[in-house]
């Protein structure tokens, strides 16, 4: 795993993607987005990892938003391609990675670098981190999921108010939106994360990937629970499930094996 615009490493099975151009406060552009999407393939496929972190190099940004510098050259038909080419190839990829992703955001993640965090499966935060989507300034409109994920997540008065006054808004008051679920000092944040996703990694890989399905296919009707009952009967053709019943009523640790 080598990149130009991204570090990556392995750490007790943890895949830590470091968006690396801090002198651009990370800004994703072209090279960071193709560079993400092979980095989220590897977690895909390597099977040494079991869970991934996303950050952003320095103590200042996560990610400020898509790189500006490449906006004044677009048309209409290359802006709807670039905001396209961005879903298919990271945000989606990020929501609907059978392994868990965590934002770990240690500075501004402001538009895309929002909309990054937002496709994670759930954010923990530094205390100097502040969110936004400030593309209004711009003559814009979020186009990497922004106006989908953070209604959501926020529901739709607060969804609008941010994303029509671009207005930016710190951790703590993230969390009580529940747009991030913990805050911790900044020399902690990879700590707190590890520490999570350890916890994550004692339990059956398969029933994880189940999780994350049933909720990234949340719907408040029939069908959001049909779906729920199919992948609870799923659960019962895997040898993990047959093993944690069986080490519960042994009185002993399950010994998971992704199977
Ligand atoms: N795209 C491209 N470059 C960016 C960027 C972005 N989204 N955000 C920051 N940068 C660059 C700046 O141009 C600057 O580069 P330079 O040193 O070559 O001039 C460098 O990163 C540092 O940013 P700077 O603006 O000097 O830092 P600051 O502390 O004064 O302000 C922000 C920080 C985040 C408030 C400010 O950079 C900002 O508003 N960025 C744009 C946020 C945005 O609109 N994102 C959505 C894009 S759709």
């Amino acid at each position: 795993m080598s990149y130009q615009t991204l570090l990556a490493s392995i750490e007790d099975n943890i895949c830590i993607i470091t968006i690396n151009r801090p002198d651009k406060l990370n800004a994703l552009n072209k090279s960071v987005i193709e560079e993400l999407s092979n980095a989220i393939d590897e977690v895909y496929t390597n099977p040494e990892i079991r869970s991934a972190i996303i950050t952003g190099a320095g103590e200042k940004a996560f990610v400020a938003g898509a790189d500006i510098s490449e906006f004044l050259q677009l048309d209409e038909s290359s802006g709807e391609a670039l905001a396209r080419k961005g879903h298919q190839m990271v945000f989606d990829k990020i929501e609907n990675s059978p392994k868990p992703i965590v934002a770990a955001v240690n500075g501004f993640a402001l538009g895309g670098g929002c909309e990054l965090a937002l496709a994670c499966h759930f954010i923990i935060a530094s205390s100097n981190a502040k969110f936004g989507q400030p593309e209004v300034n711009l003559g814009l409109i979020p186009g990497y999921g922004g106006t989908q994920r953070l209604t959501q997540l926020v529901g739709k008065n607060r969804a609008m108010q941010l994303i029509m006054t671009g207005e930016m808004i710190s951790a703590t008051d993230a969390q009580q939106y529940g747009i991030v679920n913990k805050v911790v000092e900044q020399s902690e944040l990879l700590n707190e994360v590890k520490k999570i996703l350890a916890v994550i990694h004692t339990k059956a890989p398969l029933a994880i990937t189940k999780v994350i399905e049933c909720i990234n296919n949340f719907d408040h009707t029939q069908q959001g629970y049909d779906f729920e009952i199919k992948k609870f009967g799923e659960c019962f053709v895997t040898e993990d499930a047959k093993e944690g019943a069986a080490a519960f009523l042994e009185k002993r640790k399950a010994n998971f094996k992704g199977k």
